[in-house]
C-alpha cells in the first residue's frame, strides 16, 4: 500500500509516515541527529539536494521497511512563504503529490482526532505560526473548521527570547522554556514585570526586535546600576520567572473564556488544547480542570507534532476517514518511534565489554528501586512528544527526600531548583493528587495532596506540585507492572520518572542508552522487559 511522509523541516523536525488511514510512525529528528531541538537548518539555502536531509529521511523510512518509491504523497505545513518547496525536499520527492496545510490548523488536528471527543472546542496557543499564534476552532463529525486565529506568537516568543536572555547570564544555560516554569515556584512576583511581559504577550511584533533591549534597561534601571550583585542573585532570576508564569497564568484564564463563549455558541462542552505553550503544565493544571468537565490535551503539541497533524488532515479533511475507535487505538498511542526486534537489541548489547546482562522480572527490578537504586529503562518503541512516558525513562524511589539530588549528582546535572516528575497508577490518582485529573501524557502539574507530601517527598516541588503521569494498565502494561509491584513492596503507587538523557535528547535505540548507561552512574539499564544491564 502505498504510503503518506509529512515532514516538519522548522525547529523540532520531525518525520511523520502514515497511510491513508492511519499513522504508521513518528519520530522527532533530534531522536536520530543527537542535538536537542533539531532543525533542517537553512533549508531555503540549498538550491540543490542535501545530504544530511537525505540521510535522516532514508534512515526513518528504513526503519519502517520503506523507500522513496512507496511514498504516494507529501504534506508540510504551509509557511510565511505560502506553498513553496524547500529544494532539499523537492529533489528528494520528484514523483510525489503535495499537500498543504496551515500551521494551527495542523496543531487543532493533533488535539482534535486523537481526542476521545466527535464534537470540542479546539484552543491553540504558541509561538506564532503562517496563520497567528492563537487559534479557536471546531471539530465535528470528523471536521476540525476555523472560528478565528489571530495574533503573531508573542505568547510563545516571549518566552523563548526571555529563555535566551537568561541562557547568557550566569544562571544559563537555561535549555527550555519549562526551565523559566519550574523556577517560578521560587519566586515572588514583581508587579512591574508582570504588567510588561503582559503586554509583550498580548501585543507582540515587539518580541524579537525590542524585547531584549527593553528587559536590558529595565534590569539597568531596576536592578543593575543600583545593586549590581542583585543582577544575577539567583532570586532575582526566580522573581523575574513567577512574573512570567503570573503574567501567562494571566492570558491563558482570558483565552479560556474566550473558548467558554465559542463553548456555549456552538453548543459543546469538551475542550482540546493543542500548541506549544500549551506545555505550560502550571498553568494548564491550574485552569483546565477548575474550567472544564471535559477536556484532552494529545501528547506532541508542540511544532514537532505537526507532522501528525499533517498526516491526519491528510486523512480526515482530503480523504474523508472516519474519527472512529479503531483509528484512535492507534493515534492514542505515543510510542510512535522505531520498532526494534529483540535479536537487534541484544546482538548490540553483546557487543560492549564494559558491560554483561541477566535476565530479571518486574519484581526483582521493583525490588531494586525499593532499594535505592535508579534504573534506565529500554522498552518498546520510543514515546513521542517532549516526555518521557516509561519506554525510555529513568526511574527512581520517590519516597527517598534525598532522590533529587541524587539524581541530579549521578545523572542529570540540572539546575536544582527543577522539579522531578512521577507517574502514578491511575486508580491511586485522586487519594494523592488535588483536581482529580487524567494525565496520560504528563501535560497537568497539581498539587500533592497534604497527607501524602511525605510519602513523595522527592516528586514534591518547592511548592508542594507535581507534573504527573497517570498510568492505566493498557497505557504501558509493562510500566503499569514494575510500579504495581513496587506498591506491593513499598505500599506507595508511585515512582519518579524522568527521561532517559543527560544533557542529549532522550535516548531513541539501545545503543544511545548504553553510552548514557556508562557515561552516568544510572545503576542498572531494564532493557525489554526481561534484562538487566550490569555495569562490569
Ligand atoms: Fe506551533
Amino acid at each position: 500500500m502505498k504510503k503518506n511522509l509529512s515532514i516538519q523541516w522548522g525547529h523540532d523536525s520531525s518525520l511523520c509516515l502514515a497511510t491513508n488511514k492511519e499513522i504508521l510512525g513518528f519520530i522527532e529528528l533530534e531522536r536520530i541527529s543527537r542535538i536537542k531541538s533539531y532543525s533542517f537548518k537553512n533549508i531555503w539555502k540549498y538550491d540543490q539536494g542535501n545530504k544530511e536531509f537525505e540521510e535522516i529521511v532514508f534512515k526513518f523510512l528504513d526503519n519502517f521497511q520503506c523507500n522513496i518509491n512507496d511514498i504516494d504523497k507529501i504534506t508540510l505545513t504551509r509557511t510565511a512563504r505560502g506553498d513553496e518547496i524547500p529544494n532539499p525536499i523537492k529533489k528528494l520527492f520528484k514523483n510525489q503529490k503535495y499537500f498543504f496545510f496551515d500551521h494551527h490548523e495542523a496543531h487543532a488536528a493533533v488535539g482534535y482526532y486523537s481526542s476521545p471527543f466527535n464534537k470540542s472546542i479546539i484552543m491553540t496557543m504558541d509561538g506564532g505560526g503562517n496563520d497567528g499564534g492563537l487559534g479557536f476552532w471546531i471539530g465535528e463529525d470528523n471536521k476540525v473548521k476555523k472560528i478565528k486565529t489571530e495574533g503573531d506568537g508573542s505568547i510563545g516568543q516571549t518566552w523563548t527570547a526571555l529563555r535566551r536572555y537568561w541562557s547568557k547570564t550566569k544562571l544559563g544555560p537555561i535549555s527550555t522554556e519549562g526551565t523559566l516554569m519550574g523556577a517560578s515556584a521560587k519566586g515572588k512576583v514583581i508587579p512591574e514585570l508582570k504588567e510588561l511581559f503582559l503586554q509583550t504577550m498580548e501585543n507582540g511584533e515587539k518580541v524579537w526586535s525590542s524585547f531584549p533591549k527593553v528587559i536590558e534597561s529595565l534590569f539597568k534601571k531596576r536592578f543593575f546600576i543600583r545593586q549590581p550583585k542583585y543582577f544575577i542573585n539567583e532570586q532575582t532570576y526566580f522573581d523575574f520567572c513567577a512574573s512570567l508564569q503570573s503574567s501567562f497564568n494571566l492570558i491563558f484564564e482570558k483565552n479560556l473564556r474566550i473558548a467558554q463563549k465559542y463553548m456555549l455558541k456552538y453548543d459543546t462542552d469538551a475542550i482540546v488544547l493543542s500548541g506549544g505553550s500549551i506545555y505550560n503544565c502550571v498553568a494548564v493544571g491550574n485552569y483546565i480542570p477548575k474550567y472544564f468537565k471535559k477536556y484532552y490535551i494529545p501528547y506532541s503539541i508542540d511544532d514537532g507534532g505537526l507532522a501528525i497533524g499533517c498526516n491526519l488532515l491528510l486523512n480526515h479533511k482530503i480523504n474523508n476517514e472516519p474519527k472512529n475507535d479503531e483509528y484512535l487505538h492507534n493515534l492514542n498511542s505515543p510510542y510512535q518511534g522505531f520498532d526494534y526486534k529483540e535479536n537487534q537489541i541484544l546482538n548490540s548489547i553483546k557487543s560492549y565489554k564494559k558491560i554483561k546482562f541477566k535476565n530479571i522480572n518486574e519484581i526483582e527490578v521493583a525490588k531494586l528501586i525499593s532499594e535505592g537504586k535508579i534504573i534506565g529503562i529500554f522498552n518498546g518503541r520510543s514515546e513521542s512528544g517532549k516526555r518521557a512516558l516509561g519506554n525510555r525513562s529513568i526511574v527512581a524511589d520517590p519516597r527517598n527526600s534525598n532522590m533529587k539530588n541524587i539524581l541530579n549528582i549521578k545523572i542529570k546535572n540540572r539546575q536544582t531548583y527543577r522539579p522531578f516528575a512521577p507517574t502514578i497508577l491511575e486508580e491511586f490518582t485522586s487519594e494523592y493528587f488535588e483536581n482529580n485529573i487524567t494525565s496520560p501524557f504528563m501535560n497537568f502539574s497539581v498539587q500533592v495532596k497534604k497527607d501524602k507530601r511525605n510519602l513523595i517527598p522527592a516528586a514534591c516541588h518547592i511548592d508542594n506540585s507535581s507534573r504527573v503521569q497517570t498510568l492505566s494498565r493498557k497505557f504501558n502494561p509493562s510500566f503499569y507492572k514494575l510500579i504495581e509491584e513496587f506498591y506491593k513492596i513499598t505500599n506507595v503507587p508511585v515512582l519518579i520518572n524522568t527521561s532517559f538523557n543527560e544533557s542529549e535528547p532522550i535516548v531513541e535505540n539501545i545503543n544511545d542508552a548504553i553510552k548514557t548507561f556508562l557515561e552516568t552512574d544510572i545503576d542498572y539499564l531494564y532493557v525489554f522487559e526481561k534484562y538487566l544491564i550490569l555495569k562490569i
